[in-house]
């Protein structure tokens, strides 16, 4: 157990948004060698972000291949009408944005009815508070650490301070739902995370970037580990 008294492993989330598209089984088989605990998958729609990637079929086939939960993000607007598709698509996990949704509370307990962990999203100008009223319906918070739409960013400093005031909130509201961060995630700043109250590290460029997947997630999870235990 930390100082924060933490006494569950922080997880690690391989982002395949930076994986090889054309060879995702391979990438995603190496890091679940490195230790994966979980596989994030980014869904875009050219409209909420600037960018499009990928949809429920592609879920489908990573749902194939890999062995270990999924960790759907939706980037996407109006995503009430394809959390079924997702979910049935083999998400075990479902985040939407508070920025996208405007009946919060109705699209998380849907995510639960259809048998997947319920995730809320907050962009870096999203103050924490934003999460006070939906935080005790949660499974999980994912803090975005980058404006979202891109692999390869660099990781807002200030979100450390967003990682505690998540954590307060859901203190408050009596969840020990994990926190999730997504964006610029790389060695250098994982200790500096986990200290802030991150659980769960999305990290793609990190670890598909440089060309050893498995490493590069052993590594990030040897770090994290240190300072779990710490
Ligand atoms: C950004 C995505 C992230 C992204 C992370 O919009 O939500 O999951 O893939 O990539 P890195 O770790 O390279 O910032
Ligand atoms: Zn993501």
């Amino acid at each position: 157990m930390n100082a924060r008294g933490r006494t569950r492993p922080v997880q690690i989330a391989p982002s395949v948004l930076a994986a090889d598209f054309a060879a995702l089984g391979r990438d995603i088989a190496a890091a679940e060698r490195g230790g994966a605990d979980l596989i994030h998958i980014d869904v875009m729609d050219g409209h909420f972000v600037p960018n499009i990637t990928i949809g429920a079929p592609v879920v489908r086939a990573i749902r194939r291949v890999a062995t270990r939960p999924l960790d759907v993000h939706l980037m996407i607007e109006k995503p009430d009408r394809f959390i079924e598709d997702f979910v049935s698509a083999g998400a075990n996990m479902v985040s939407v944005h508070v920025e996208a949704v405007p009946h919060l509370h109705r699209t998380v307990a849907h995510i639960q009815k259809l048998g997947a962990k319920a995730g809320v999203v907050i962009n870096p100008s999203t103050p924490a508070s934003s999460l006070e009223d939906i935080a005790s319906d949660l499974d999980f918070v994912l803090v975005m650490s980058v404006n979202p739409g891109f692999a390869g960013q660099s990781f807002i400093l200030n979100s450390l301070e967003k990682l505690r005031r998540v954590r307060a909130v859901l203190d408050r509201a009596g969840s020990s739902a994990p926190i999730e961060i997504d964006g610029g995630i790389e060695p250098s700043n994982v200790a500096d995370v986990v200290a802030a109250g991150a659980d769960i590290l999305v990290a793609g460029h990190a670890v598909f970037g440089g060309g050893d997947p498995e490493l590069a997630t052993r590594a990030l999870r040897e770090l994290a580990n240190m300072r779990t235990s710490g």
